[in-house]
């Protein structure tokens, strides 16, 4: 069986175990409901792949796994919120289903929830995982306030994009990653060769969602097709396409973007980003970050084949449909 498939078991197993309390109802129910929609679990399976990179037992993460996938599904709900988002992993969003409050203090929940899990990590780890979870929410926090700025900014640079992905997606991939060094007993140097492979994979990981998320096709995807241009996001595709527009395409942008209907809105830009050749270049970038997280991978100094698994995760990341 291949890794990918042996340890997504191994955290649907934990996740399946999970005993939740039951009252107040909805509290619970909401993260129930959340949780059991699964989604690709890719966190959780970055870290106990990493555990096994440096030649430990999957089964010694566990927690740091959970506590990993907890807080990134806490993210997602108050994202929801954030991003005005109806739909996630084919379902209503938590917001959509119960209310905002609701929405508000189930994620709440969840994040707590994460930690007490962290602290089930064999106590010689806990300092140093701590300061790294600490400093992951912390960025991801400072991303997702950069993503809202840019909806009502002008001019966004490409590299300001970059920095923006890297703090509210790929810093976590990259704690995921270095966690299971942590936990390994890793080196210094490897432990930052793992957290950079989980960085570059990160960039190349949201660029891959902001595709999806305007070219998806809407049976796989499980999210709102077009969710980003209806928000005025400032995505890779969009900044190209502003980068390679002539006077009258910028023109046409900004005419774009005060449409009302959402349907035409999200169609007129599929449309013209489509004339720029904006999706291919797009992919130019995220296979360029999705080759340096290779040869951050290269660098590290285990057995080859111990690479696989995580060298097979990174190109099912890069062809995903969901
Ligand atoms: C969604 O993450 C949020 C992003 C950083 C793009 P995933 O695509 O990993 O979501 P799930 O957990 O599989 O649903
Ligand atoms: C999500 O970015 C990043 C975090 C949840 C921190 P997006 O807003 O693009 O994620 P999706 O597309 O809603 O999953
Ligand atoms: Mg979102
Ligand atoms: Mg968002
Ligand atoms: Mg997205």
């Amino acid at each position: 069986m291949d890794s990918i498939q042996r340890l997504g078991s191994l955290v649907q197993a934990q996740f399946d175990a999970y005993n939740w309390k039951i009252e107040p109802k909805r509290l619970y129910a909401p993260i129930d409901y959340f949780l059991q929609l699964g989604g690709k679990r890719m966190r959780p399976i970055l870290t106990l792949m990493s555990t096994e990179l440096f030649n430990a037992k999957a089964e010694i993460a566990i927690p740091a796994a959970m506590s990993v996938e907890l807080f990134h599904n806490f993210s997602l709900i108050h994202d929801d919120i954030m991003d005005d988002a109806p739909l996630r992993r084919k379902k209503k969003t938590v917001h959509e289903k119960w209310d905002l409050n609701t929405a508000i203090l189930s994620g709440d929940v969840l994040l707590i929830k994460a930690y007490q899990e962290l602290a089930k990590q064999n106590t010689k780890h806990v300092p140093e995982l701590l300061h790294l979870f600490n400093q992951t929410s912390v960025e991801v926090c400072e991303g997702q306030q950069m993503d809202m700025d840019f909806e009502k900014r002008k001019n966004v640079s490409i590299s300001e994009y970059i920095e923006m992905i890297r703090l509210k997606t790929s810093v976590l991939l990259g704690c995921a990653l270095e966690m299971g060094a942590i936990i390994s007993d890793a080196n210094e140097k490897d432990r930052k060769k793992i957290y950079s492979f989980g960085q570059d994979l990160g960039i190349a990981f949201q660029i891959k969602d902001d595709l999806l998320d305007l070219y998806g096709d809407p049976e796989k995807f499980g999210k709102q097709i077009g969710g980003d241009v209806i928000a005025n996001k400032k995505t890779l595709l969009y900044l190209l396409a502003k980068e390679n527009a002539t006077p009258e395409v910028l023109k046409k942008i900004a005419k774009l973007e005060k449409i009302k209907s959402k349907k035409v809105k999200v169609r007129e830009f599929q449309l013209l980003f489509m004339q720029l050749n904006v999706p291919k270049m797009a992919q130019t970038y995220m296979d360029q970050y999705a080759a340096n997280a290779m040869y951050a991978l290269e660098s590290i100094q285990v057995k080859q084949e111990n690479k696989t698994a995580l060298i097979e995760l990174s190109a099912y990341l890069m062809q995903r449909e969901n």
